[in-house]
């Protein structure tokens, strides 16, 4: 579905993304985990053309996207569902005028449509009634759940979650874990996961993608990403600040 080819970018000085290749399988869950700062979100972001690259290509469905006219990259932006990291829902508006947005900003749908489909969602990330709810009287938990809710609204075919399961309790975690699971298994959607909640973010991932040394060092189903031997994966997996990955 997405394929990364030997993508460069640096900041300043600073080299993020050193030669990244990938490929993210249409209609399974593909997690990409490493430590905190490695280039993750920046990656994620290249994927739907947020950020462009310094040398290389993203090719969606063979479309390298990183040379996309206006119109063509807001098409293709249409087929993306994001849940940013920390939500990012308006702070401003109540949580189903949050969900409707993408649709009332990119679709000609008629308002009874919108609030009906609006409320689906809400119904389906369990936060059935509290759409009249404004962002700062939820729970993080219940965030999450309506920025999940506003990432499906548009019945995305790729769908990026960055953290989705952060600052959350390990049960709430997987809950979030549980409602990603069965709204892929409801929608069939292509979806890319950024995750630190290890190993419980395993259990809904059919590949694993560590990024480190701004490459990916290793790819596998997750079964074999799991027992891999690379120094690098057993490391990241214990947690040892001793090893190939360099600690701050
Ligand atoms: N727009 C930007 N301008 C300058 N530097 C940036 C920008 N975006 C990211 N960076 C830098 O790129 C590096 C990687 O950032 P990134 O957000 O991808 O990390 P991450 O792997 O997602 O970390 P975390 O797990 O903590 O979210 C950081 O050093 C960050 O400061
Ligand atoms: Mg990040």
């Amino acid at each position: 579905m997405i394929r990364v080819v030997d993508l460069h970018k640096s900041f300043g000085k600073q080299s993020v993304l050193k030669g990244v290749n990938l490929e993210i399988a249409a209609g399974k869950i593909t997690t990409i985990v490493g430590t905190s700062g490695c280039g993750k979100t920046v990656l994620m972001k290249h994927l739907n053309a947020l950020l462009l690259p310094d040398r290389g290509q993203v090719l969606v469905e063979g479309v390298d996207i990183t040379k996309l006219r206006q119109k063509p990259l807001y098409e293709m932006r249409g087929r993306f569902g994001v849940l940013f990291q920390g939500a990012a829902l308006l702070d401003s508006m109540t949580i189903l005028d949050n969900v409707a947005f993408p649709l009332r900003e990119k679709t000609r749908t008629p308002e009874a449509e919108i609030r009906k489909k609006a409320e689906e969602r809400l119904e389906q990330v369990g936060l059935e009634g509290m759409g009249y709810k404004y962002p700062g009287e939820l729970s993080g938990g219940m965030r999450k759940r309506a920025g999940l809710a506003r990432a499906l609204v548009m019945d995305p075919d790729i769908v990026l979650f960055d953290e989705p399961t952060t600052g959350l309790d390990p049960i709430l975690g997987a809950g979030i874990h549980q409602l990603i699971a069965r709204m892929q298994q409801t929608f069939k959607f292509t979806g890319v996961v950024i995750s630190h909640t290890i190993p419980q973010v395993f259990g809904i991932s059919d590949y694993v993608a560590l990024l480190a040394n701004g490459v990916i060092e290793e790819f596998n189903v997750t079964d074999a990403f799991v027992n891999s031997q690379n120094p690098l994966v057993r490391q990241f997996i214990k947690g040892e600040t001793e090893g190939p990955i360099q600690v701050l």
